[in-house]
């Protein structure tokens, strides 16, 4: 088969090629996916890079996520989901089979039904972005009635942050930092949409929310006063990101407001906190509450440049077409 592959790490333009490699077969428990949508996350082009010291087990095909039509299932599993199609996560957490190949194996649960009328570049959207929203989200309970701060809104675990708190019925108040930004927290239901750039951001926010009950963070560093200006006892910051400085903790501002802090790496997420996110993401989708971000798409031949547009923070989603 078709596979983008790096054998060691660097740049992408230097590491990535285009190459043949045999078509994996899928073991017990597993299931070949022929693969129609392979979303790039920062996480795949940072593994690329070198930003994590991971060996490479003699290829690397890159990108966890991905959508598609099961051709093939291993020893174990149902023999009537040939055929189905489905949205697959974390298909390149210890393995090299990623999804920027024109086929790709993952354990079972790990490829979850796309409903009828679901798009394979929504479905390739969704593995670490929607299940890191919904680990932030719930890791604390639920959120039904409840005000909740997604920072970043127009990001991709920011968008989806946004759907599925409005899904399960919370206020949402997002910010952002241009009017094309403002438009996609909207579009994706914000209730309130606010420049963290404006001199009165904290004023905006605290005037929807004087207390949120949980902020989804993308830069702790940047926002920590922001976040401490709308927390409270039930507060819970939850952090997935650590691409800015790190914050100089103010303790007594911190304790003087009784927030709890959290952190979120999804490679660390219980493995049953991962399964009832993917099927409340295979829910919410179901009900037609999940949308694409804009799509930037690019055959499989273009995978450096691929990865060059995803690492200068285009926004919306970066998609590779295998086929
Ligand atoms: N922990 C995990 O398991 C996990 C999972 C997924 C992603 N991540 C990490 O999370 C980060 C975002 O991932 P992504 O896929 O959502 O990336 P993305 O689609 O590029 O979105 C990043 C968003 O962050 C926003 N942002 C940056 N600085 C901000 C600030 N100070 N305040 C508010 N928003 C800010 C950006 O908006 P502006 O340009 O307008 O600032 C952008 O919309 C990456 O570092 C990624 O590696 C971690």
């Amino acid at each position: 088969m078709k596979a983008a592959l790096y054998t060691s790490t660097g740049p992408a333009r230097q590491v990535l090629r285009v190459d043949e490699v045999d078509r994996p077969l899928p073991g017990p428990g597993e299931v070949l996916v022929r693969v129609h949508a392979s979303g790039v996350n920062p996480t795949d082009w940072k593994a690329r890079s070198g930003a994590f010291p991971r060996p490479v087990d003699g290829f690397q095909i890159p990108h966890h996520d991905g959508a598609g039509v099961i051709e093939a299932v291993g020893e174990g599993v149902d023999r009537a989901r040939i055929g189905q199609r489905v949205w697959v996560w974390l298909a390149a957490h210890g393995t090299r089979w990623g999804t920027a190949a024109e086929w790709t194996v993952v354990p079972a649960r790990q490829a979850m039904p796309l409903p009828d009328g679901v798009s394979f570049e929504l479905g390739a959207m969704l593995g670490v972005p929607a299940m890191t929203a919904h680990r932030c989200l719930f890791a604390d309970g639920p959120v039904t009635g409840k005000a909740v701060l997604v920072a970043g809104g127009a990001g991709a675990v920011g968008h989806f942050a946004i759907e599925l708190a409005k899904w399960r019925g919370a206020r949402v108040v997002s910010t952002v930092s241009t009017p094309e930004k403002a438009e996609l927290a909207r579009k994706a239901g914000a209730d309130l949409v606010v420049n963290y750039r404006a001199a009165d951001a904290a004023d905006q926010v605290r005037g929807f929310a004087p207390v949120a009950d949980r902020v989804v963070e993308v830069a702790l560093g940047a926002n920590l006063a922001l976040d401490l200006a709308v927390s409270g006892p039930p507060t819970v910051i939850v952090t997935y990101a650590a691409d800015g400085p790190d914050p100089v903790l103010p303790v007594r501002s911190c304790m003087s407001v009784n927030v709890t802090l959290r952190f979120v790496l999804l490679y660390g997420v219980p493995a049953e906190a991962l399964d009832a996110a993917a099927a409340d993401v295979t829910a919410a989708l179901s009900a037609g509450r999940l949308t694409e971000l804009p799509v930037h798409r690019f055959p499989l031949a273009d995978i450096a440049t691929a990865h060059e547009a995803a690492e200068r923070g285009v926004t919306g989603k970066v998609i590779v077409i295998p086929g």
